[in-house]
């Protein structure tokens, strides 16, 4: 009897186990979709049935991922006329038109197919694409319609979005309202087709962010989206489509693009199934310069600057009373009237997001110096730059009247200097950049020759502030730069120790040749860190630009960087607990003055125990600021990977999207305090659990024991509360949202418990994308391996 009954329950079981693997991905004309049953591709990956969006009860039938638990809609079929009750049925009637309908019968929402079908089948891709085709053998990937043509909210991989020129069809997204009501909210993104199409997300009517041409390798305005270990971005541009397209190169990779209206930005996430959520992968507008046309017509917007928006060169405000008082948009005139009958010449720009195109011509046949030509007989041209790089620099796009909506990069993200924007000036402008900054060498040459040395006082200067030394001093003091005097190699080059004649202690830096960079950025970078005066900063005492050499002159610090001190054994005790806090209010004070005191807001980008020295008394100075900035356009090897940062103390958005902002430096603090406090590195920390150090404390944290991250050194220090301040604070910097993370002015608040502190969110958590990729990368020319090489994985939970 009860094997009987068990015999019974097993094919009960059995049976409605079938029933589940008997699910389909396909449908017929004789079968209708009900709500309540859905279709499932046939990986699993995608699910088409009806469903009710977030606290709203009516019915829309949309296509969800199966494997991801958290429902996430990435299309949906009738967005603006929702089923009021459970009534909603689908079918595919026998010339290939989706019918949806409600109760008896009206129609919905329906489709139609380009051609009639004879035996149509309807099928949910594993690529989340829902099709209809003709239910025969062979001809498989030719669709009678298909869902990718009428996007929502979503961008998935391998869909494009853009035109097929040979039927007009357009295909756009569109946000949602919200999360409640799938119709069609203020955003939308599209490919415009110009003289030379982009990529051009609108709110409302007006433009709102752009993408910059497509210039053969990457779009102008998003140079961050270059050919990466994930990603892989496609833009066709022919007689019969034009459209954009991102393909994910390994299949592991859950990631969607999706328009969101709350945050008005246009977001890209990556479902990271060890946390079981969504994680912001990139997002744009990424800073107020993508905000189109922020500067008007000849503006240039750097974010790097305060104002962020400067006139070109050769440029003036249109209206000096409107732009000193932040409003940019009536843009930039010519400073003088260009007088066409004159001979002209350009400036050149590079690493700059290509102008908007309405005023453009393009012509690919055309070289550039045909290209220089034609401008030049065209009085209202002001502009030109080839129009494609990929092919060794072929094409021409010319510019009238204004240049619009322009941008700088900040250095990390450039795009490859073969990029080049060259504006009419007039024959005043001559003396453009390269010339400029010959006359300054030679200026200096002079002035040293001169003083023939090293004077400190006597070497100050309105144009610099700052001495310049001359190599022989500096040769001298170094003995002929002697290895036993070598202090260690920066990304750069190497460091030396040096004596003066008058026995002083230096710290020689010397850059790399090969830097790619130029005498004039040079001395800009040079004549920035000369105005930082900070007793948290290493204090520049001069430069020296000789030749091909460019060394820099700091102030010696005898102990040394914090690294060689907390993670030594015996170095470790000489800092007790009240020495790492003072060190950890001192860092905190250096970077404040960084990113808001100083005449200039600057973003360390590299900040870590190694670039924190401690003189006599171990007070901390950070050292190595704006350096990376020195460093632009060399594409290759270790510059780019030192660009880049540090491997264990970047930013998630930095690491993955390059994007960074005073948040991202208040990360790398973060990990600093978590690694002055643990004794403990974060890269290369070792825990059986496979943990690094943010995962580490993050646990201690949960399970309500974050003392036992403490330095075991420190057991003697009696002023827990200090401590646990300081790892709350420290969570509270490495919070994954940069929303989220304080600024360095409540930081330090915060460490002096001057204010409260809220809970601390989950901390950053970078994405492994590709398991099985080692860091860092085996090929040295590859510059989005080495980008993305520094990416780890953090096992926070
Ligand atoms: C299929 O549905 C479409 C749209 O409702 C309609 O125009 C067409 O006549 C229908 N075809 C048949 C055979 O019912
Ligand atoms: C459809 O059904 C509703 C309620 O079920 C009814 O009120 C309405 O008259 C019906 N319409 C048609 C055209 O049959
Ligand atoms: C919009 O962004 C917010 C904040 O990042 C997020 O919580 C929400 O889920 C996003 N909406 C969509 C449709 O992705
Ligand atoms: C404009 O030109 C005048 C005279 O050539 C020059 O003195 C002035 O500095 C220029 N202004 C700008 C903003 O370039
Ligand atoms: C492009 O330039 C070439 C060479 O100058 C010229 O022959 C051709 O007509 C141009 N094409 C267009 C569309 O202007
Ligand atoms: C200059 O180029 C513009 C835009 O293509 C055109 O409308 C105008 O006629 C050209 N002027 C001359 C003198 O060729």
């Amino acid at each position: 009897m009860n094997a009987n009954r068990f015999i019974f329950s097993s094919i009960h079981v059995l049976c409605s186990l079938l029933k589940i693997l008997a699910l389909t991905d396909n449908m017929i004309t004789s079968q209708s979709l009900n709500d309540g049953e859905t279709l499932v591709s046939e990986g699993g990956s995608f699910e088409l049935g009806f469903f009710s969006p977030g606290n709203s009860k009516n019915r829309y039938l949309g296509i969800w991922y199966k494997n991801v638990p958290i429902r996430t809609v990435v299309w949906v079929a009738n967005r603006q006329i929702p089923i009021k009750d459970l009534s909603g049925t689908l079918m595919i009637n026998r010339t290939g038109s989706l019918v949806l309908s409600r109760g008896n019968n009206s129609d919905v929402w329906s489709t139609k197919p380009s051609k009639g079908a004879q035996d149509p089948i309807l099928q949910l891709l594993d690529s989340g694409n829902l099709v209809v085709r003709e239910n025969l053998d062979g001809k498989k990937d030719v669709y009678l319609w298909q869902s990718f043509d009428y996007p929502s909210d979503t961008l998935l991989p391998d869909m494009k979005l853009g035109w097929d020129l040979r039927t007009g069809l357009n295909r756009r997204t569109s946000s949602w309202k919200n999360s409640d009501d799938p119709s069609p909210g203020m955003l939308s993104e599209g490919v415009e087709l110009a003289e030379y199409p982009q990529v051009v997300v609108r709110k409302g009517s007006e433009k709102f962010i752009r993408s910059g041409p497509w210039n053969g390798l990457q779009f102008s305005g998003a140079p961050e989206l270059r050919v990466n270990p994930v990603f892989e971005f496609k833009f066709e541009f022919n007689q019969e489509e034009v459209y954009y397209m991102y393909q994910l190169k390994s299949k592991s990779v859950i990631s969607r693009l999706v328009l969101n209206e709350t945050t008005s930005t246009r977001q890209r996430y990556a479902w990271v199934e060890a946390d079981r959520s969504w994680k912001l992968y990139s997002e744009i507008p990424r800073d107020y310069c993508d905000d189109y046309d922020l500067c008007g017509g000849n503006g240039l917007c750097s974010i790097s600057q305060s104002p962020v928006c400067r006139c070109l060169k050769g440029f003036k405000p249109k209206s000096a009373q409107s732009w000193n008082s932040l409003d940019w948009s009536l843009g930039c005139i010519r400073n003088e009237t260009l007088d066409c009958h004159r001979k002209h010449d350009f400036i050149k720009f590079s690493g700059l997001k290509l102008p908007d195109t309405p005023d453009s011509l393009v012509n690919t046949s055309m070289n550039l110096e045909e290209c220089r030509e034609k401008c030049l007989k065209n009085c209202s041209c002001i502009a030109y730059a080839n129009s494609d790089i990929d092919r060794r620099g072929t094409g021409c796009i010319l510019w009238f009247n204004n240049l619009v909506d322009i941008r700088e990069f900040p250095d990390a993200n450039r795009p490859p200097v073969k990029i080049i924007v060259v504006i009419v000036a007039t024959v005043a402008g001559l003396c453009g950049v390269l010339l400029v900054s010959y006359c300054f060498c030679r200026e200096k040459m002079k002035y040293k020759a001169e003083t023939g040395g090293h004077n400190t006082d006597a070497g100050r200067e309105e144009d610099m502030d700052l001495p310049l030394f001359n190599l022989a001093t500096i040769s001298l003091a170094t003995q002929n730069f002697s290895v036993n005097m070598k202090l260690g190699e920066g990304g750069f080059g190497p460091v030396y120790k040096g004596t003066l004649e008058d026995g002083k202690n230096i710290a020689v830096k010397t850059l790399s040749k090969d830097s790619g960079q130029g005498p004039n950025e040079f001395k800009n970078e040079v004549k920035l860190i000369a105005k930082l005066q900070h007793r948290n900063l290493v204090k520049l005492l001069g430069c020296c630009i000789e030749d091909e050499e460019k060394i820099l002159i700091y102030e010696f610090m005898p102990n040394g960087s914090l690294d060689s001190f907390i993670f030594d054994q015996t170095r470790s005790n000489l800092l007790d607990w009240s020495k790492r806090f003072n060190i950890i209010c001192g860092v905190a004070r250096g970077l404040l003055y960084l990113h808001q005191d100083s005449r200039l807001r600057i973003i360390h980008r590299d900040l870590k125990t190694s670039n924190v020295l401690l003189d006599k008394e171990l007070n901390p100075k950070i050292s190595d600021f704006g350096m990376a900035r020195i460093f632009v356009g060399d594409e290759s090897g270790e510059t780019t990977k030192r660009i880049v940062g540090t491997y264990g103390y970047m930013a998630p958005e930095y690491a993955s999207y390059g994007w960074f902002s005073v948040k991202s430096d208040v990360f790398s603090f973060g990990i600093l305090l978590l690694e002055i406090i643990s004794g403990k590195k974060n890269r290369g920390f070792n825990h059986p659990q496979n943990q690094n150090l943010i995962g580490y404390a993050w646990r201690f944290w949960t399970e309500g024991r974050p003392l036992e991250l403490i330095d075991p050194l420190l057991e003697e220090s009696t002023n827990r509360p200090e401590m646990l301040r300081c790892i709350h604070v420290g969570l509270l910097c490495v919070q994954q949202s940069r929303e989220d993370r304080p600024t360095m002015s409540s930081v330090i608040l915060m460490l002096n418990g001057e204010s409260t502190l809220s809970q601390p969110k989950h901390p950053g958590f970078l994405i492994d994308m590709i398991p099985g990729e080692t860091c860092p990368p085996s090929s040295k020319d590859e510059p989005s391996s080495v980008k993305y090489s520094s990416i780890t994985l953090l096992e926070a939970r």
